[in-house]
């Protein structure tokens, strides 16, 4: 297991995740910041208050899950996937309500049946998968038709200057992303709607899978 996935699956990160680390770095890496990229969520996500079925991939300490099951009404629910038994122990205890549930799973092998959700994300979160190709195949195969996908991941540039923060980061296990890796996989998929934006070292995407 490299540094970084050690690193999320420790009690003490876990601890400090919501409130202390993911605002701090996701602000110094997109410039960005949590209520920012929490009402962006729900808006790429098209959250819409009514009975969606919603899969947070890789949802940490649930600090979007919770928050995106805020949005929602009737029989509208939020599940949270993750690897991390430390992190589902906070989320449990943090961010459990009436409209989230969480479970333990592996993003390339999701337990869900094809088209169970309406909308899918996985934020801050493929730059530490194994085979990050495979977990966003898997979201899309169980994003139901007429459903809204949407990624946030890091994000490389295409000269000198990106070749070596790649190479920095992987010494850590953390993945950098070019501008075309998710685009061309959500068109070659036969998603709609395709958008990006860059922020620093981050990109966001999301996209429809037609109805
Ligand atoms: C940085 S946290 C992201 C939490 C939250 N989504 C956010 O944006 O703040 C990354 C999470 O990915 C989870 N993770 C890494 N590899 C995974 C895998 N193969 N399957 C499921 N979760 C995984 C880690 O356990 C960790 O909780």
């Amino acid at each position: 297991m490299n540094l970084a996935r050690k690193t999320m699956n420790a009690p003490a990160l876990a601890a400090v995740y919501e409130h202390a680390w993911r605002p701090a770095l996701f602000y110094l890496a997109s410039g960005r910041t949590t209520g920012s990229d929490r009402r962006d969520a729900v808006r790429a996500l098209r959250i819409e208050g009514t009975g969606q079925r919603v899969l947070d991939l890789a949802c940490g300490p649930g600090n979007f899950t919770h928050y995106l099951s805020e949005h929602l009404t009737g029989d509208g629910y939020v599940t949270g996937l993750d690897y991390s038994e430390p992190m589902l122990a906070k989320a449990a205890a943090d961010n459990a309500g009436q409209r989230v549930g969480y479970v333990r799973g592996d993003a390339r092998t999701l337990p869900f049946a094809d088209g169970t959700f309406d909308a899918v994300c996985c934020f801050g979160a493929l730059y530490l998968i194994p085979d990050p190709i495979a977990a966003t195949r898997e979201m899309i195969r169980v994003l139901a038709p007429g459903g809204r996908i949407a990624i946030t991941t890091s994000f490389r540039e295409d000269n000198l200057f990106g070749t070596a923060t790649t190479v920095a980061a992987s010494l850590s296990g953390l993945r950098l992303f070019d501008r075309d890796t998710f685009p061309d996989l959500f068109a070659a998929a036969g998603l709609t709607e395709i958008d990006q934006r860059v922020h620093r070292f981050m990109q966001y995407v999301d996209a429809s899978k037609p109805a």
